[in-house]
C-alpha cells in the first residue's frame, strides 16, 4: 500500500493560483518514490481547473473537502459525490475538525457522508481527533473510538483499503504550529489501528492512517517513520509547492 501524502488547501486559492501551484508541484515531484501517492484537496471552485492541469499527471490525485450525502435535490449550497466526480476529482474528506466545530457537523452526519461518498465512488478520508480538553481529561480513546464507530457506521466490511483511509488530526495541533509529539502520535495511531483491525478484520491492518496537524518539511520525515503512520494530511504547509514537495519527498 502506498503512503498517502495529502494536501488540504481549505478556503485558499483562485483557479489560476491552484493551476500554478499544481504545475510547480508536478515539476518538483520528479523522482518521487514509487511508494508515495499524492492527493490535493482543493476548494470546489478550483476542481475543474485542477483536473485540467492534472490531465496528463498520474502521480497526483484530486479531491474535494466535503460532500453532501444525497445524489441531488433541494439542498442549497451543497455538492454531491456525483458532482465531484464530474469535476474530475475522485477523493473526498469527511469529518474534518473545522467542519465538526465551525459547521456543527455531528458524528452521525459525518458517518452518513462517509458511507454515501464511498457508495457513490469517491475514495474517502475520514478525519478524527480529540480536543485538548478531551485529551487532558483522559478521554482520547473514548473520543476516537466514538468518532470512528459512528463515522464508519454504514461502511461495508469489505471496503478496499485503497478507498478508505483515516486521518488522525488532534484538534489542538491543527493550524497552531504545535505538532503532536512522537509519543502522542504513536498512542493515538495505535488506538485507531486497534479499532480498524476489529472493525475490518484483515483489511484493518493495511488500511492507511494519516497524521495531520502542523506537519511541515522540517518534521515530516520523523513523523512518517513512526509505527502506524501511513501518510500525512497537511494544511498550511501544503499551500506552496516548494514546501509541500519537500514534505512529499521527505
Ligand atoms: P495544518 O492543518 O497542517 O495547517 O495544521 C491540517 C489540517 O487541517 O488538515
Amino acid at each position: 500500500m502506498k503512503q498517502l501524502m495529502a494536501a488540504n488547501w481549505k478556503m485558499y486559492k483562485t483557479r489560476e493560483e491552484a493551476g500554478e501551484t499544481l504545475k510547480e508541484l508536478a515539476s518538483l515531484l520528479t523522482g518521487m518514490p514509487e511508494n508515495r501517492e499524492v492527493v490535493i484537496f482543493a476548494p470546489f471552485t478550483c476542481l475543474n481547473a485542477c483536473s485540467d492541469t492534472l490531465k496528463n499527471e498520474t502521480r497526483i490525485s484530486l479531491g474535494a473537502q466535503d460532500c453532501y450525502p444525497q445524489k441531488e435535490g433541494a439542498f442549497t449550497g451543497e455538492v454531491s459525490p456525483g458532482m465531484i466526480l464530474d469535476c474530475g476529482a475522485d477523493y473526498v474528506l469527511t469529518g474534518h475538525s473545522e467542519r465538526r466545530s465551525i459547521l456543527n457537523e455531528s458524528d452521525d452526519f459525518v458517518g452518513s457522508k462517509t458511507s454515501f461518498a464511498l457508495k457513490n465512488g469517491l475514495k474517502t478520508i475520514l478525519c478524527v481527533g480529540e480536543s485538548l480538553e478531551e485529551r487532558d481529561g483522559g478521554k482520547l480513546e473514548e473520543v476516537l473510538v466514538r468518532q470512528l464507530q459512528t463515522g464508519l457506521k454504514d461502511v461495508p466490511d469489505d471496503t478496499s483499503p485503497d478507498c478508505l483511509a483515516i486521518a488522525y488530526e488532534p484538534v489542538w495541533a491543527i493550524g497552531t504550529g504545535r505538532v503532536a509529539g512522537p509519543e502522542e502520535i504513536l498512542e493515538s495511531h495505535a488506538v485507531v489501528r486497534k479499532f480498524l483491525k476489529i472493525r475490518f478484520a484483515r483489511q484493518g491492518a493495511s488500511r492507511r492512517i494519516l497524521y495531520g496537524g502542523s506537519v511541515k518539511a522540517e518534521n515530516a520525515a520523523a513523523i512518517m517513520q513512526l509505527e502506524n503512520v501511513n501518510g500525512v494530511l497537511v494544511g498550511g504547509a501544503s499551500l506552496r509547492a516548494d514546501s509541500f514537495s519537500r514534505i512529499v519527498l521527505a
